[in-house]
């Protein structure tokens, strides 16, 4: 099985990339063109695996992708490549309309003409998989999940990307033919996550120290989904998946943002009991413009037709990640001091 996977040299693409050439043994090649976001680093594990190719190239340049697709010649492309930050895209939200809507519509358009030339039997078994996230479907209240049907109803610059890349994919199959499949996920954590994020900015923050700054009064709930859960089950939608159809994953995790920083202080408390409750760190500050209140995804879908679950509950994911944090300070400590060193991004004057 030959496995195209743009972006995976990011977070979930690289546990990606990690499960397809250690666990599934399926011939990679990753193509990533290394932004800010994209770290080869987090690779290191499978960097020399023979089934393992990287190519440095941006998929909105079409040349570069018939060119990739023409030479390694993908049974699957599983597509992940994407700004991703909510607060970057509203400081400047044009990488994100280019990245995602413009890079989706390159790939999706290289993929219709690689596909149509295929001969019956590769053509039938192909598929495209368009990775994306909860937040098009906007914000949920105090009930309810969101479920495939949903209607869309994006927030931020990058969810109505995301959203109107969701289109695009969908309307490859429709119009096209192209087998497409659509995943929407909710919340990811884990390691190698970069540290603008949630979790991995506040376990930083604490271990030096320095203020946990909570959006707003903290209520709002996010459903969180370990990252190698998250892996298996793209593998599972990409192999097994029916074209056109959409599968929502997440892992029944609901934690309001305050109870997680409280959770990941509790853990560095039982770790370093001489330096005072972690807690005392919490800070709260100027709200996120447009800050989606809760998300909640309604994963039975894929649960019972394709028999994925989740194996981690957040308790022991959690865990497991801040443990991480603890025990690869070579893979952060360059990211903080080199790349971003955490301050507020995603307010603007007049807010
Ligand atoms: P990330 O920001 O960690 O990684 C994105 C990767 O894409 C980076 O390696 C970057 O270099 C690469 N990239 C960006 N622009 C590119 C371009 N023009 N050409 C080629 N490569 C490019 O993102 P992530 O958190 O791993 O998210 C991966 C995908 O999953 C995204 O599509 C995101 O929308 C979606 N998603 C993320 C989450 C989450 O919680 N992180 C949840 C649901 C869905
Ligand atoms: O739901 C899926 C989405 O999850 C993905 O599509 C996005 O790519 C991914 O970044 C993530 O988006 P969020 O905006 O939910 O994640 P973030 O880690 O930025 O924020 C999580 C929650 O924590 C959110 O309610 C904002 C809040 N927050 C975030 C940061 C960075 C804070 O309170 N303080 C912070 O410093």
């Amino acid at each position: 099985m030959r496995i195209l996977v743009t972006g995976g040299a990011g977070f979930i693409g690289s546990a990606l990339v990690r499960h397809l050439v250690g666990e599934i043994g399926a011939e990679v090649l990753n193509v990533d063109t290394l932004t800010y976001a994209g770290n080869l680093a987090s690779l290191k594990s499978v960097e020399s695996a023979p089934n393992y190719q990287f190519l440095r190239a941006d998929i909105c340049d079409r040349a570069r992708m018939q060119e990739a697709f023409a030479s390694f010649r993908p049974d699957i492309v599983m597509h992940l490549a994407a700004e991703s930050h909510v607060d970057r895209s509203i400081l400047g939200a044009a990488d994100f309309i280019q990245t995602n809507i413009v890079g989706t519509f390159s790939l999706l358009d290289t993929a219709r003409h690689y596909w149509d030339e295929l001969d019956a039997r590769r053509k039938s078994a192909f598929r495209f998989l368009h990775v994306s996230t909860d937040e098009v479907y906007g914000s949920l209240g105090d009930e309810g999940l969101f479920e495939e049907t949903t209607p869309y109803d994006p927030s931020s610059p990058y969810s109505a990307s995301k959203a109107a890349s969701d289109h695009l994919a969908i309307a490859w199959h429709r119009t096209y033919g192209l087998p497409v499949v659509v995943s929407n996920c909710s919340n990811n954590y884990g390691p190698f996550h970069f540290p603008e994020k949630l979790i991995p900015l506040m376990i930083l923050n604490a271990l030096e120290g320095k203020p946990l700054p909570v959006y707003g009064n903290g209520a709002n709930v996010r459903d969180w989904l370990y990252v190698e859960d998250h892996a298996r089950a793209l593998f599972t939608i990409a192999s097994r998946g029916r074209p056109g159809e959409k599968y929502n994953v997440g892992g029944r995790n609901e934690r309001r943002n305050i109870d997680v920083v409280h959770r990941i202080c509790a853990i560095l408390d039982g770790v370093y009991s001489d330096r005072g409750p972690h807690a005392r760190l919490i800070t709260n500050v100027t709200d996120r413009p447009g800050h989606d209140a809760r998300y909640a995804i309604d994963a039975s879908k894929l649960e019972s037709e394709l028999g994925w679950k989740a194996q981690e509950t957040f308790e022991t994911g959690i865990e497991k990640t801040v443990h991480w944090y603890l025990e690869n300070e070579w893979w952060w400590r360059p990211l903080r001091e080199n790349v971003y060193s955490g301050e507020r991004l995603g307010v603007f004057k007049g807010r």
